[in-house]
């Protein structure tokens, strides 16, 4: 008996020993990067997971591009993964979009984005046309130049002219509001003032959810995340059914063009439509809230760039002449050149997520490597926008280095907005956005900050407790 007892523990032994060697020397027909498995099953999850505390890349990132060089391997969430920090590298993954390799998000983004899997995340073909062509017509540079620029001036003024009656606010949630609020009411017409409840202000949890561990039972993160992703997705619900019950609800927004196409498109079912609105209004008003919050972050601590950026933007006030409080236009816009810089700079340390991901559709040689077919690629453009040999001193706030940065050396390192087909949709949108904002801001309005604005990466940009700060008008 003790020696059947011997025999079975021997054979888990050499089965645990042969499993441990296999996950940290996967199959490779070739090298593959320098790296670590770390641990079975769990990888180095953990490690992606342990917040850096400054505006620096995060830490994991840091530590394995110092020891390996810029294009490594580990594994995360259970995954496989190739993590790549090199400017030609990833140029060419994006390059490579459809046939090497395609979008692959995380299964908590899938939870989050749709309810059945991952097929809707990384749409293909006539899907992703759909994507782009829908959010670029609603949120393109032709709406801009009609008449969105300058509701947005009006809007952001509105807004700070409610914050400058308070005591004080608490920035990235009043940011992510107001913008929540304004893209949503070009999605599907959302009002707040009409809405029985403010979804906007609740928005700060979909972040949170998307690192968590998919739990979703009461108190996690995730099930927080889940609620409050419930309630946005049934507000479009709603909205959809008002507007295909009455003719009189259509108003020309986002979701009347989806309404329209899933007439002629089988793919456009409600079930794609809702999920799809919910996922562009999350990128658009995380990311550029988290943008705008760093931003009175850096320009509290930069007073030479906001006496620069004042400059610009009273000197667009004055060619006015009489009509100084005529609407900011696209024009006057495109004739910037600082605040153009300043919304650069602010994009290029924001870095609001770690990285982008593929997945390799067929085995990938590049740099004498091998990523096997199936891996998951991170194309880590967080480290390249902070790359000292790209960006000197690179975690100095220094809008004036685009003057001297070569366009070339700009399009492989600079990808806030990712690059190849997929690139964002809404960038035109944000950075006109971002510099409408600060054009009200620093021709109306002062602020002082009051507490907090401590960052971290975790490994998503974070702001902790919040950044305080108080808003007054300008006399
Ligand atoms: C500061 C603000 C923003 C940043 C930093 C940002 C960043 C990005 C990035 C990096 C991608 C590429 C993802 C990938 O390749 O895996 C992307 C795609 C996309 N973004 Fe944004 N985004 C922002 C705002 C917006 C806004 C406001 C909208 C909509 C109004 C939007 C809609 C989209 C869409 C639809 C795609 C998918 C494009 C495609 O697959 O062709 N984004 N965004």
């Amino acid at each position: 008996m003790l020696s059947f007892g011997l025999c079975i523990a021997a054979l888990v032994t050499i089965f645990v020993s042969y499993w441990v060697h296999r996950w940290r020397n996967p199959r490779c027909n070739g090298v593959l990067p320098p790296g670590s498995m770390g641990l079975p099953l769990l990888g180095e999850t953990l490690h992606l997971l342990i917040p850096g505390r400054s505006l620096d890349m995060h830490p994991f990132l840091k530590k394995r591009i110092q020891r390996y060089g810029t294009i490594f391997r580990t594994s995360l969430a259970g995954r496989p993964v190739v993590v790549s920090a090199d400017a030609e590298f990833n140029h060419n993954i994006f390059l490579q979009e459809g046939r090497s390799v395609e979008l692959w998000y995380l299964d908590t983004f899938s939870k989050l984005f749709n309810q059945d899997g991952e097929s809707r995340t990384n749409g293909v073909g006539s899907v992703h046309r759909f994507v782009r062509s829908i959010v670029l017509n609603h949120f393109g540079p032709e709406r801009l130049k009609e008449k969105m620029l300058s509701q947005i001036e009006e809007m952001v003024d509105k807004t700070l002219h409610n914050w400058s009656s308070q005591s004080a606010i608490e920035v990235k949630h009043a940011v992510s509001t107001m913008v929540f609020d304004f893209t949503a009411k070009y999605m599907f017409s959302y009002d707040p003032e009409k809405s029985s409840e403010k979804v906007g202000e609740n928005m700060g949890v979909l972040l949170k959810g998307l690192m968590s561990f998919p739990l979703n039972i009461p108190g996690t993160e995730f099930h927080k995340c889940m609620k409050a992703q419930k309630k946005v997705m049934s507000l479009i619900k709603e909205k959809m059914k008002e507007k295909r019950s009455s003719p009189e609800a259509y108003q020309g927004d986002l979701l009347d063009q989806a309404i329209k196409e899933m007439e002629t498109e089988t793919f456009l079912t409600e079930d794609f439509v809702i999920p799809f609105i919910f996922g562009a209004l999350f990128a658009s008003f995380e990311s550029i809230s988290s943008a705008l919050t760093l931003a009175f972050g850096l320009l509290s601590e930069h007073p030479l760039v906001v006496e620069e950026l004042m400059a610009e933007n009273n000197a667009i006030l004055k060619s006015r002449g009489e009509n100084v409080d005529s609407p900011f236009t696209w024009d006057e816009y495109r004739s910037m050149s600082f605040t153009p810089q300043v919304v650069n700079e602010i994009l290029r340390l924001s870095n609001v997520a770690p990285g982008l991901l593929r997945r390799s559709l067929k085995e990938i040689h590049a740099n004498g490597y091998t990523i096997p077919a199936g891996w998951t690629i991170m194309l880590a453009t967080s480290a390249q926008q902070l790359d000292p040999n790209t960006f000197k001193d690179p975690l100095v706030f220094n809008p004036w280095r685009w003057k001297e940065l070569d366009a070339n050396v700009i399009s492989k390192n600079y990808m806030p907005f990712g690059g190849g087909m997929r690139q964002c949709a809404g960038a035109e949108y944000s950075k006109a956005f971002m510099a409408a904002f600060l054009h009200v801001v620093v021709t109306k309005y002062r602020w002082t900050k009051i507490k907090g604005g401590d960052i971290s990466r975790t490994p998503f940009l974070d702001f902790g407790k919040g950044m305080h700060i108080k808003v007054s008008a300008k006399a």
